[in-house]
């Protein structure tokens, strides 16, 4: 059998490449970046409040189901003893701003990859965000408006 004697393999001097125009020629007009890095960040989040997660709930379900006699404890003054502590404000309100963003987040990336029509993936996402934004801010009032003497 012949082998053929044209190589591609081994470009050089006496052999260049052949050159291939590019799709688009960049003009001045061109835009430096057509897209920005918020996918990239996205990401990123979703790891690192994952992370933060791990501790934030898992250290939540263990208080409030597990120890000192588990779920039949908590009660309204259980509530009040805890917000009656910064530290617990603080740990409550990371852990509610975290899940909304990361379980949005999350929910936005599955809308995007499942629902095909344009109009769809528009209003699912409407809900969505309406629903973040309404729970973070509710939720963010009530862990500071709480008034342990209502009764
Ligand atoms: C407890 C610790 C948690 C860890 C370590 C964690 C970690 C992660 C990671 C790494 C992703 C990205 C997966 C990917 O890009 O393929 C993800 C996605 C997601 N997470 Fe979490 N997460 C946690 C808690 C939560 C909570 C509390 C919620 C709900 C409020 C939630 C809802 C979601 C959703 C809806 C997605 C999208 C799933 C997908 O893209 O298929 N996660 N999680």
């Amino acid at each position: 059998m012949q082998m053929s004697t044209e190589t591609t393999a081994s470009y050089g001097p006496d052999n260049p490449a052949p050159v291939i125009e590019p799709p688009r020629a960049r003009t001045g007009r061109t835009p430096s970046a057509t897209r920005g890095n918020f996918e990239m960040y996205g990401w990123l989040f979703m790891r690192l409040s994952g992370i933060l997660l791990v501790v934030l709930v898992l250290g939540h379900l263990l208080i409030q189901l597990v120890l000192d006699g588990g779920v039949s404890k908590i009660s309204f003054a259980f509530v009040a003893g805890r917000w009656a502590s910064p530290f617990w404000q603080a740990w409550d309100l990371i852990m509610l701003w975290l899940a909304m963003l990361h379980g949005g987040n999350g929910l936005r990336t599955i809308i995007n990859d499942y629902a095909e029509r344009d109009n769809t993936r528009f209003w699912l996402k409407m809900l969505l965000y309406t629903a973040t934004v309404f729970t973070v801010l509710l939720g963010t009032l009530v862990i500071f408006t709480f008034d342990p003497n209502i009764r």
